[in-house]
């Protein structure tokens, strides 16, 4: 059977640590493309060398050029700036929306059969400005924000009870915003929910850490964002489309009703398999966590529009 091929658009922080975790796992070949001449292929040739090392016979590659990307089954997009100390997600809007629709041109372009897997921030806004410009179906372009940011949850929680990661499951829906919404009510602790165990106050701050988790790490960067757990997520995401593992993963999906939301990208639980997102599951919500969804989802509308205003003026 043919290798698998997966374009990593952007070699980046994020980029180079998934190109090591495609080679370090064996899912397939890599293609890391960026504008900057020589970085991808600077990466590329690093990581080529601990093959040996590390026992993986994967071929790594770094270009310039859309036309190597032709072929890819899978294209994750990191391209754009990141946050410095002090921005939001949001700050990134004008900067990325203009990257983002070149690279969806190229990935249109080049790899019109890939499923696409958007990293880049304002994730709710460049993976809907993804799917316009490729004009996609919603099963193949989707969003990597929900895998982190329960990641996050998880992580805390877990430290907070002296557990293993594990033991703790936990979903974050909504946009990848500082108003993401924990969903307490699915935390548990081997099947024992959370509330049982924190008292709510303190679940309060947990949940405080996670909606601040990528700002905390910008802070203490200083001149990037966070890059291991991104990588993690959106390769997590690779994993169940090549496995056809029907794995539901918290993503950020194309709704078309669910969740009582039409014709916007939004942070669901989605069944991921070899289809690409095959389905999005309604989960129950209790009344605060829904309310939380509508701020949420206002403010992914209000970015999306602050795009289209930027974008329009382009
Ligand atoms: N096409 C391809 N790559 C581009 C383009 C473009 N038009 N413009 C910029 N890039 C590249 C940069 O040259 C850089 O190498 O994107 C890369 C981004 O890498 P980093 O600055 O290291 O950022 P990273 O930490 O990888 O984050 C990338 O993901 O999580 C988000 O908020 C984060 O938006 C940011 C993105």
């Amino acid at each position: 059977m043919a290798r698998k091929k997966i374009a990593l658009i952007g070699a980046g922080n994020i980029g180079g640590t998934m190109a090591q975790l495609c080679a370090l796992k064996g899912l397939g070949d890599v293609v890391l493309y960026d504008v900057i001449d020589g970085l991808p292929q600077g990466k590329a040739l690093d990581l080529l060398q601990s093959a040996p090392i590390e026992n993986f016979d994967i071929k790594i590659t770094g270009t310039t050029k859309y036309e190597d990307i032709a072929g890819t089954d899978v294209c994750i997009v990191t391209a754009g700036i990141a946050r410095k100390p002090g921005m939001s997600r949001d700050d990134l809007v004008g900067t990325n929306a203009k990257i983002m629709r070149q690279v969806a041109e190229g990935i249109k372009t080049y790899a019109p059969n890939a499923f696409v897997i958007v990293v880049t921030n304002p994730l709710d806004a460049m993976v809907t400005l993804t799917k316009r410009v490729t004009a996609f179906p919603k099963n193949r372009v989707v969003g990597q924000s929900g895998i982190l940011d329960s990641s996050r949850y998880r992580t805390f929680t877990a430290q907070e009870l002296n557990v293993s990661v594990a033991s703790v499951s936990a979903l974050v829906l909504g946009g990848h915003g500082d108003d993401m919404v924990p969903v307490r009510s699915s935390c548990l602790v081997c099947g024992v929910p959370i509330e049982k165990l924190i008292p709510s106050r303190r679940l309060d701050e947990i949940e405080a850490r996670v909606r601040n988790a990528g700002g905390e790490i910008v802070a203490l960067l200083k001149t990037g964002s966070a890059f291991y757990s991104p990588a993690s997520a959106a390769i997590r995401m690779v994993e169940a489309y090549f496995g056809d593992k029907k794995e539901i993963l918290p993503c950020a999906a194309y709704l078309e009703g669910e969740y009582g939301i039409n014709g916007y990208y939004f942070g669901v639980p989605v069944l991921i398999g070899a289809g690409g997102v095959e389905k999005v599951v309604e989960i129950e919500l209790s009344p605060q966590e829904k309310k939380a969804m509508e701020q949420s989802f206002a403010h992914v509308k209000e970015l999306v529009q602050a795009m289209d205003k930027l974008l329009a003026g382009n």
